[in-house]
């Protein structure tokens, strides 16, 4: 989604900032713009497209010798909101003086009344955006002051923010906000970087302060204030990155999924050390912080998420069931809020984001803290707001991801739900030898996925001769039904093969009257309870002209025999088998798209994280 970039230190500015937008290029946006201060005016480039365009844009405006003079400056990637992915529409936006340029990622939601109230006043307006009456409103209330002026302007807007703006009145600095949006600043030597993310810091330095909501900082080269709306000073704490800069470089793959994709043993091996206990037959998660005791006592688990991280949520409630003996159920996070949802104090809700910056998933966490649960995250970024309001929760140690298409997310969410579950278990119904043989089965989890990463080639091949077809149904039962609606999810997402994913028991009550000559169904057929009636549901598929590429396990001739075309899983728990199933559909939506010819790592329309309802 749209990313903020700003920069103020002894390097030329327009390059840190086109450098840093780069590195939020993986995020999903459609313009890009910014802004500096040369010769008391404020200056912008712009240009819709990708950040090259806005490169080539800023080298017409500033010849290079120029660049070095430039030490401050404002930077954006815009992705469409109010109004079209057109120049005039990307960010920065200035004031109406002229004097004041601002970027914006979030949604001001009553811009229409403040946009007429300024319009009543003789401000003339020349975007579609929202965020252009932000820029107006402060400089209307801009009296010598740019922090008290945009202070006053943050209080009169409802909705999200994180802004970053300046003034050629007051050179040599920059005033940075947020509620609901993040703001990391990097504290570099002589040198501030302010960013929506941190990949756009960590070449500079890897020490920095994440802003709270509701925080607003002057910064300038060296030094750092911040205070709330109200003006009273805070304190926050300087944190260390942990971020490996060779994760923001694609590392001789083709393309960053393809190598998250082959990340996976060792990110799963690193969501897994040390928080499997084989003698008591149990995980060790200290972050869930609850005794035994309190597992015990807990009445109902409820997970929330969105898209990818809503279908490992869905396999979390299978696992649970079956593990723990626990009401298990998942609940869309953009939902969750406006439905009354029924929550108890005896209820854990797990909030699962890959981000941890997913707006609907944010607001589901502020319900559940509402309401009174046991409100715990799963995320991957450390730092990131969810993990900061749940206060409590599990990382995943998945290490950045950066292609908009979640997987090695995905499979350790899934690897930890296991985990908790495991450890809900035994505190409940199972045996110490079944937690020590269920403790194995998840152990086990990266040397299955390397098996099914070891198929890329013939996983290439089966993606030759369906790369062509427009639909696909991917079918599946059990823990392996989520499977299916996430296989079906990569594979549109990246190929815009219209994909959908069905309980295969699902597709006769009104999908099966789209099958005709050669359509694609893929059916996960693995050797798990149910397997035999999913085989059924092939057959019924088979006598309407489907193809099937079937995913089944290793050696299972009676399966491969009605198959078209097969992909062979190693034989593992039910639970477990949804884990390398996932991998050889992530394979599989990876090469159909790339016969494609489309753009695997930004897909059209997408970002990478979703900050806006
Ligand atoms: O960061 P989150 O896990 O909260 O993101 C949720 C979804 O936006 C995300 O999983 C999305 O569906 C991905 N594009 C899937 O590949």
């Amino acid at each position: 989604m749209c990313g903020i970039v700003g920069y103020i230190g002894k390097s030329a500015a327009p390059s840190i900032l086109i450098n840093g937008l780069r590195r939020l290029e993986y995020r999903g946006y459609d313009s890009a713009g910014l802004a500096i201060v040369e010769d008391g005016k404020i200056i912008v480039a712009k240009a819709p497209g990708k950040v090259v365009s806005l490169s080539d844009r800023a080298r017409d405006t500033w010849p290079t010798e120029r660049f070095s003079q430039v030490s401050y400056g404002i930077a954006h990637t815009r992705w469409a909101t109010h109004g079209p992915p057109t120049e005039v529409n990307a960010h920065p936006h200035l004031d109406q003086s002229g004097d004041i340029a601002l970027v914006h990622n979030g949604i001001i939601e009553n811009y229409r009344s403040l946009r007429a109230r300024l319009e009543a006043k003789g401000h003339l307006f020349l975007s579609e955006t929202d965020t252009e009456v932000l820029s107006h409103l402060i400089g209307d209330r801009y009296d010598g002051n740019l922090f008290q002026a945009v202070c006053d302007a943050l209080h009169q807007v409802e909705g999200t923010f994180g802004i970053a703006v300046i003034s050629v009145k007051e050179p040599g600095k920059i005033i940075t906000a947020r509620r609901g949006s993040p703001i990391v600043l990097g504290i570099g030597e002589g040198e501030t970087i302010i960013a929506s993310d941190a990949a756009a810091i960590l070449t500079h330095t890897q020490r920095v302060i994440y802003l709270d909501d509701n925080d607003i900082a002057i910064v300038t080269a060296d030094s750092i204030e911040i205070r709330d709306l109200h003006n009273v000073p805070v304190n926050r704490e300087v944190a260390e990155l942990d971020f490996d800069s060779s994760a923001a470089e694609k590392g001789g793959f083709a393309h960053f999924m393809l190598k998250e994709i082959h990340e996976q043993p060792e990110s799963l091996r690193n969501a897994i050390r040390g928080r499997l206990d084989f003698n008591l037959g149990s995980s060790v998660l200290s972050g869930m912080g609850t005794s035994p005791r309190d597992l015990a006592e807990i009445n109902r688990v409820v997970l929330v998420g969105c898209g990818t991280s809503l279908h490992s949520g869905l396999i979390g409630e299978y696992a649970f069931e079956d593990l723990a003996d626990t009401h298990a159920e998942v609940q869309q996070a953009a939902e969750f809020r406006y439905r009354n949802p029924i929550i108890s104090r005896s209820d854990l809700v797990i909030a699962i984001s890959q981000s941890g910056e997913t707006a609907d998933t944010l607001a589901a966490v502020r319900e559940a803290n509402q309401k009174g649960a046991f409100v715990m995250g799963l995320c991957n970024v450390v730092g990131s707001t969810i993990a900061r309001e749940t206060g409590r929760g599990i990382y995943l140690h998945a290490g950045p991801e950066i292609s908009v298409a979640s997987t090695k997310a995905f499979t350790c969410q899934v690897t930890v739900l296991l985990m908790m579950a495991l450890k809900m278990g035994r505190s409940r119904r199972f045996s110490r030898q079944e937690g020590m043989d269920f403790a194995r089965q998840i152990e086990a989890i990266p040397a299955l996925v390397e098996q099914v990463i070891l198929q890329n080639d013939h996983i290439a091949a089966v993606a030759e001769r369906y790369a062509k077809n427009e639909h696909a149904f991917f079918i599946g039962r059990g823990p392996l039904y989520p499977v299916a609606l996430e296989g079906a999810l990569k594979l549109k997402e990246i190929s815009y093969i219209h994909a959908e994913g069905y309980h295969a028991a699902e597709l006769k009550h009104g999908p099966i009257a789209l099958l005709e000559n050669g359509t694609l169904v893929i059916a996960l057929a693995n050797d798990i309870p149910g397997k035999d009636k999913t085989l059924g549901n092939v057959e019924e598929c088979k006598a309407r002209g489907a193809r099937i590429l079937g995913i089944i396990t290793a050696g299972d001739h009676e399966a491969a025999e009605i198959m078209d075309d097969v992909i062979e899983i190693p034989a593992c728990h039910p639970l477990v088998a949804t884990i390398p199933t996932a991998v050889a559909l992530q394979l599989l939506a990876y090469h159909i798209a790339n016969i494609r010819g489309c753009e695997i790592d930004q897909p059209r329309n997408l970002a990478k994280s979703v900050t806006v309802e």
